[in-house]
């Protein structure tokens, strides 16, 4: 049982394989959040609280000439409100009919099910009915009858508890939300550090580790999109803790849309974390009667570090998040044509490019962008989604066909939420765009943005888009969506509601996914923003794998590709292997370093292969090889950061088998010394009674004479589980700057006696 419920008490307890979560209802019924953190028993932890009179911390009225120790302001709260009498940030701020705003939420209730909840229109963590149980805690404000019902999803064997929110207007008065959050969580005690992930276009999720320290802290987005600037992933690690060691949680917000992850450390030292929809662009009407739904957060607490804490999360996306077909089965590898040929192609070139890759053991080719309407450049033609076949030479139909006889998959870029001043689209539907009627919009890549708050957008959208790919043999769509959004409104809203815009367009969005991933169930989608512009678990819920920077630099990549791996399994890390001299920095890396980088995600290529020389494309028809073999390993092992790219000369990360029976170990150098200090691995996952034979990917001593090989890789050598995880390996020296190594640890029946 997941769920321990003592009645009179008023205990909730919540506890997974290796956590417990703990809440209760007090005497006067405020639900206090009294623990999460490592699994302990059920006792009733509010006894432990320590509260004392906190000058200027006010009292609730009854409290007041009695107890001037309790205190809103000071008490922990499981699911906070501002206005009456908590000063700190809180997760929910509402208007009353009255005007006046605030609201004292008071437990009236529980409901225990078997299985997760859904959330009807909003992605969420979905499970078997054995897999999960699902809590529901009801809190009303007896003033306006507003009711809060916090839903929790517990999925005990992979240490994840889920969040999420629904508000109904119970009283006769309209209310508006103002801000309401997600997930409220405090803590008594602890001095943490926040992990997030900040970026830019073409350089997303750069790792940062910054103290709480008294005040607010805040990563968010008001751009629309989850943005590239900030990623709704965060953690909070108690100091001192490292990837193997000491108490760490992790926080997803899933939804793809505008949001706010707060962090307060309080005048007593105290913690609190809000996650929900930003407020700055928000706020929502309710009606008597109506109910909104806040999207979903997915928390899970290790003891051991930010490294279990991101193989919880792999799992929880990989099986719990992604849907579908493709979930589990074995993904095409692909050549994109954008990186080699931007918008200048003709039909005879992509198929030229898909019979090459074809020999070369690639699997699908994807036709990026610039093959409809008039579109050359990036200014025109969004909207006009009508195949360009005098550039094609064929009809969509045709090219797909020839491209699918070569025996390669055909797939292909769409961005359906773009609209262009030049295309049929707006000239028929102006309205359509986003702005406010009267100014200037701004413009982004030249481009607008498609009102997809609408529901008749959204209906001429996914009938335009099934109209097109309708009975042409299309595997894969790139979704892209290549701006953020500004001048937020909407002609079909009235003037009161405009605040709703920004979450009514991701929940457009959301139902246009679900309605042509259901049309389409054997389409894997894959979708990008500009790159990592909405890499999200909201995405992830429709789309099972997304492009995650346009930067293909394989270095910067390094630091890319590490920053996702704290929330992120490599299965949905869109990875390619591009040309040198790269062409978002210039710089020249060796193609095994490319190709090492681009195995530590969905793979694939993105360049002209007819520039390929031969000894290049005999070396991405062995990489291919490599990949296919160690597919399932990589796709579905535990991953594990060894060393970062923010430090040191190698960036070294492994992937293990759950058995223990083989890993794959790629070291990256970032920074080439001379006389260098030895990158040492020590390896996890394996088993420490087994014996283990390591495996280089190149022939060291045919390509580099003369130079000496660590112990360990010479052919037949054999060391143990144990030494493997205690003492670990050295990783040859970079032969060449950028040098990758991946190295094969595969488990031998040989002894070492
Ligand atoms: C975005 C994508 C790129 C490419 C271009 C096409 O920038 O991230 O991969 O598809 O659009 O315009």
């Amino acid at each position: 049982m997941a769920i321990i419920i003592d009645e009179n008490c008023g205990v909730f307890t919540l506890h997974t394989r290796n956590s417990t979560y703990q809440m209760k209802a007090d005497f006067r019924n405020l639900l206090l959040h009294t623990y999460y953190g490592e699994k302990t028993d059920n006792s009733d932890k509010s006894l432990l609280l320590f509260q004392t009179d906190r000058g200027f911390s006010g009292n609730p009225y009854e409290m007041g000439k009695r107890d001037r120790t309790y205190s809103m302001d000071s008490l922990p709260q499981e699911y906070s409100s501002f206005g009456t009498g908590d000063y700190r940030i809180t997760s929910l701020r509402v208007q009353n009919g009255d005007g006046s705003q605030g609201a004292d939420l008071r437990y009236t209730g529980y409901q225990v099910q078997k299985g997760k909840y859904g959330i009807p229109g909003l992605p969420a963590v979905y499970a078997e009915d054995e897999e999960a149980e699902t809590l529901i805690i009801r809190l009303e404000d007896s003033y306006s009858r507003m009711e809060v019902e916090l839903y929790y999803g517990i999925l005990e064997e992979l240490d994840i508890i889920t969040r999420a929110v629904k508000i109904t207007n119970g009283g006769i008065e309209d209310i508006i939300l103002k801000k309401a959050a997600s997930m409220n969580l405090d803590w008594e005690y602890g001095d943490f550090e926040m992990v997030s992930f900040y970026g830019r276009h073409c350089m997303e999720m750069n790792f940062q580790r910054e103290e709480i320290h008294h005040g607010i802290q805040a990563v968010g987005s008001i751009r629309g999109a989850s943005s590239h600037q900030y990623n709704p992933f965060v953690l909070l690690c108690e100091k001192g803790s490292d990837e193997r060691m000491g108490s760490c949680y992790g926080f997803s917000f899933v939804y793809s849309g505008e949001f706010l992850i707060e962090a307060e450390k309080d005048q007593i030292d105290r913690t609190r974390l809000i996650c929900g929809i930003h407020p700055d662009n928000f706020s929502w009407n309710l009606s008597s009667g109506d109910t909104l739904w806040l999207p979903e957060v997915i928390m899970s607490h290790s003891g051991s570090g930010t490294g279990r804490v991101s193989r919880n999360f792999h799992k929880v996306i990989r099986e719990h998040i992604c849907r579908g077909e493709w979930k589990n089965r074995r993904r095409p590898i692909l050549i994109n044509n954008w990186e080699a040929t931007y918008f200048k192609f003709t039909g005879d070139k992509l198929i030229a490019i898909a019979k090459e890759a074809k020999k070369l053991g690639i699997e699908l080719f994807v036709m990026d962008d610039g093959w409809f309407g008039k579109r050359e450049d990036d200014n025109s033609s969004l909207g006009d989604w009508v195949p360009n076949e005098k550039k094609l030479g064929c009809t969509l139909k045709e090219l797909a066909e020839r491209i699918v006889a070569e025996g390669i998959q055909f797939g292909i870029w769409l961005e359906p939420e773009g609209i262009s001043e030049d295309s049929d689209l707006y000239r028929n539907h102006p309205d359509w765009a986003v702005g406010v009627p009267g100014r200037k919009p701004c413009l982004s890549r030249g481009q607008l943005i498609l009102d997809f708050s609408r529901k008749d957008v959204q209906d001429y959208i996914i009938e335009q888009i099934f109209d097109l790919l309708d009975g042409i043999p299309v595997t894969y769509v790139k979704w892209d969506c290549n701006r953020a959004i500004c001048d937020k409104f909407s002609r079909m809203l009235d003037s009161s509601r405009q605040g709703e815009f920004s979450h009514r367009y991701v929940l457009g969005l959301y139902r246009v996914l679900e309605e042509l991933t259901e049309r389409f169930p054997k389409i894997l989608f894959e979708s990008c923003s500009g790159g990592g512009g909405r890499f999200d678990a909201g995405m992830l819920f429709y789309t099972p794998q997304i492009w995650a920077s346009d930067t293909t630099d394989a270095i910067e990549r390094l630091s890319i590709q590490y920053g996702a791996s704290f929330g992120y399994p490599v299965s949905v890390m869109g990875t390619h292997v591009s040309m040198v001299p790269n062409h978002q920095t210039g710089r020249v890396t060796p193609l095994s370093t490319k190709g090492c980088m681009a195995m530590a995600g969905t793979f694939g290529y993105e360049l002209d292969i007819d520039k390929l020389t031969q000894e290049e494309k005999a070396e991405i028809k062995e990489q291919t090889d490599v990949f296919k073999k160690h597919y399932d390993l990589i796709q579905h092992g535990d991953y594990y950061r060894i060393s970062s790219p923010l430090e040191g000369t190698c960036t070294v990360w492994e992937i293990a088998d759950p058995s223990g029976g083989e890993a794959l170990v790629s070291a990256v150098y970032h920074h080439v010394q001379a006389n260098p200090v030895p990158v040492r691995v020590k390896v996890q996952g394996l088993k420490d009674e087994a014996d283990y034979q390591l495996y280089l990917n190149e022939n060291f001593e045919e390509k580099y004479p003369g130079k000496r090989l660590p112990h360990g890789f010479a052919s037949g050598e054999v060391i143990s589980g144990a030494s493997l995880r205690q003492f670990g390996f050295v990783v040859p020296e970079a032969m060449n700057g950028f040098q990758a190594w991946q190295i094969y640890i595969k488990e031998c029946s040989c002894s070492c006696e």
